[in-house]
């Protein structure tokens, strides 16, 4: 549409992805490094009132549908119960989503779903507490169960799983994990691993494709392709699984990218819009709103930023350059 989110290739964003926070709680070794990262100073951080105002102009003049809430972990927001429940006041209301490690959820499910929140995307790479701590660097296994168990239970639902596959690691995990998600109900996505970690360890032949993980899984299970139609600009091919209701998906980036039908657009916890994950470029709102500009004024910017975003992540070209912020500071 003319006033929504367009780029220069016909796609419009309606998703917008915010990051409340880069910190977090864990140190999944395909992410950060066991020190952690430097962290955003306090200052560079939009205050809650800035996250809602922006949110209030994406949702009121830019055509944004769903709001998805990420970090780092964004349960480590103080604000978070307060920016849930003052986005879902907002007209036309947004769909509201968070994507969290689970930790901190089983405190916070219901009052999150009583402030408006209607689902959780929950990282999960293993069921068992050893690899658990071996992925993470943190024994919080259990934390992260009761977190799952909480938003089931106060109906953030569908509930959905996110695993990160490494070789060697939990690869051959994959079927029991798909196992336990199946008896609980919740909706596994197994992910390639992307390049986008800190340290830039990524490499192509230590990622378990979306080819291997559907092998993996045929083992024991019978899975079928789901209407390929009903998948719009969801990442996540799904599957059923025989003798389930539950689904199954793969959120194979790498080797199945579906950047043509990406309806996503992000905002980082400092307040600068990102057209794309992999973007090598964003856009300063932080500064033009403490500098008084207008809602008016905002939009446009933000209109603005949307005309250079790429066709594609160019993961697979050979002169791809991985972002300069990692995963952990844009949300994923
Ligand atoms: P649903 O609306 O529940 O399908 O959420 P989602 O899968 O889009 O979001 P989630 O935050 O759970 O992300 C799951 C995985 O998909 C993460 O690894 C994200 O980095 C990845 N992902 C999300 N959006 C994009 C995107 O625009 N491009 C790519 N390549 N990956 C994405
Ligand atoms: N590639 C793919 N997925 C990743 N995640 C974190 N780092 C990567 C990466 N390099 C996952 C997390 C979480 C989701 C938001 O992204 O495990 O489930
Ligand atoms: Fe934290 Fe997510 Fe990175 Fe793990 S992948 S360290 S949970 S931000």
């Amino acid at each position: 549409t003319q006033t929504g989110l367009a780029d220069n290739f016909g796609r419009v964003a309606t998703d917008l992805r915010v990051s409340l926070t880069d910190r977090c709680n864990l140190r999944c070794t395909y992410c950060m490094p066991e020190e952690g990262l430097d962290w955003l100073a306090k200052p560079e951080l939009l205050t809650d009132d800035e996250i809602v105002r922006l949110i209030e102009i994406a949702v009121t003049r830019l055509g944004v549908d769903e709001i998805r809430f990420t970090g780092g972990e964004p349960l480590l927001r103080r604000g978070v119960v307060d920016i849930v429940t003052r986005t879902a006041k907002l007209q036309p209301r947004p769909q509201l989503s968070i994507t969290t490690n689970g930790i901190g959820l089983a405190r916070q499910a219901t009052a999150l779903r009583e402030a408006g929140l209607d689902r959780v995307n929950v990282s999960l790479d293993t069921v068992r507490p050893d690899t658990f701590q071996q992925m993470t660097r943190r024994d919080r296994l259990k934390d992260v169960l009761a977190g799952l168990a909480a938003a089931h239970e106060a109906g953030l639902t569908p509930v959905k799983v996110n695993a990160v596959l490494m070789r060697g690691v939990n690869d051959d995990q994959a079927p029991e994990l798909l196992q336990f998600c199946l008896d609980h109900g919740y909706e596994l996505r197994f992910i390639e691993q992307m390049p986008l970690d800190a340290q830039h360890g990524w490499s192509r032949d230590q990622m378990v494709t979306a080819d291997e993980i559907l092998a993996l899984l045929g083992e024991r299970f019978a899975l079928s392709p789901t209407d390929a139609a009903a998948r719009g600009s969801a990442p996540a091919e799904s599957f059923t699984v025989g003798g389930y209701e539950t689904t199954v998906g793969i959120i194979a980036s790498v080797t199945r990218p579906f950047c043509g039908d990406c309806d996503r657009v992000r905002l980082t916890a400092d307040g600068q819009v990102r057209d794309c994950l992999f973007a090598r470029t964003e856009s300063d709102l932080r500064t033009a709103l403490r500098d008084g500009a207008d809602d008016d004024e905002l939009a446009d910017r933000w209109r603005r930023a949307m005309r250079g975003k790429l066709p594609g992540h160019g993961i697979n070209d050979p002169s791809f350059l991985q972002p300069v912020r990692p995963m952990s500071a844009i949300g994923g």
